[in-house]
């Protein structure tokens, strides 16, 4: 199976997770577009959603399901989204795509996190994918700065603004053994808009497809 064969293989898998009828909070990337595209062909009952950024509202919209404001929408069933990286806790890494501050909002805003991956996502300990951080312009420097103190080797990525119109720092070089303090520590930094770790919340159920089939992975 290609990479991109996995990915449908997982989004598919996600259906499943939908409850009849329910308001559906939608992520971003890759693997996110496919199952918007499943969503949209195998599951009428959903025509209400959510999303966590202006190109997944779009696609959804390009397929006539309706994207609510997220404080017009109250708690939702179920978020569905990709990951950079996972854990075996199901702690991940998230912004590649850089909607992570969005994401984060509604993944918190969703009674359940149902992540879904193709299986070179999953590792043992997370940081081998540069980790991103959402940043206030202004404080682009400072928070590098703040990195390099962490043992990271920061990196600005060029020509990306978020949909919040801020910056994106990519961190290498971190190994992050303690995820939900390292969550804790980089969102203290001011200007640090979001950190793409997802630790102290992390996914509640990921599928992970491999050539074998999706693997259920849960807290
Ligand atoms: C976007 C994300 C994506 O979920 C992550 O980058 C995975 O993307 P893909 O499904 O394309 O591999 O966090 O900000």
């Amino acid at each position: 199976m290609t990479p991109d064969e996995k990915k449908i293989a997982a989004a598919q898998a996600a259906l499943k997770e939908v409850p009849e009828d329910s308001l559906v909070g939608i992520g971003t990337g890759s693997t996110a577009n496919h199952f918007i595209d499943l969503l949209a062909t195998q599951r009428p009952d959903i025509r209400q959603t959510v999303a966590s950024s202006d190109a997944s509202a779009a696609r959804l919209r390009g397929h006539g399901i309706e994207v609510l404001d997220l404080n017009a929408a109250g708690t939702l069933a179920v978020y569905v989204d990709g990951a950079d990286e996972s854990d075996k806790h199901l702690r991940l890494i998230k912004g590649g795509g850089a909607a992570l501050t969005r994401e984060k909002i509604v993944a918190a805003a969703s009674t359940r996190f149902v992540c879904i991956a193709d299986n070179s996502k999953l590792v043992d300990t997370l940081g081998a994918f540069p980790l991103p951080v959402e940043v206030i312009p202004m404080a682009r420097s400072l928070v590098g700065r703040a990195m390099v103190k962490l043992g990271g080797d920061p990196a600005l990525r060029e020509d990306v603004i978020t949909d919040n119109g801020n910056l994106i720092i990519d961190v290498h070089n971190l190994t992050i053994t303690d995820p939900v303090a390292m969550e804790t520590e980089i969102n203290q930094i001011p200007g640090v808009v979001t950190v793409g770790l997802f630790a102290s919340r992390p996914a509640d159920l990921l599928l992970l497809a491999g050539d074998d089939g999706v693997t259920q992975l849960s807290r």
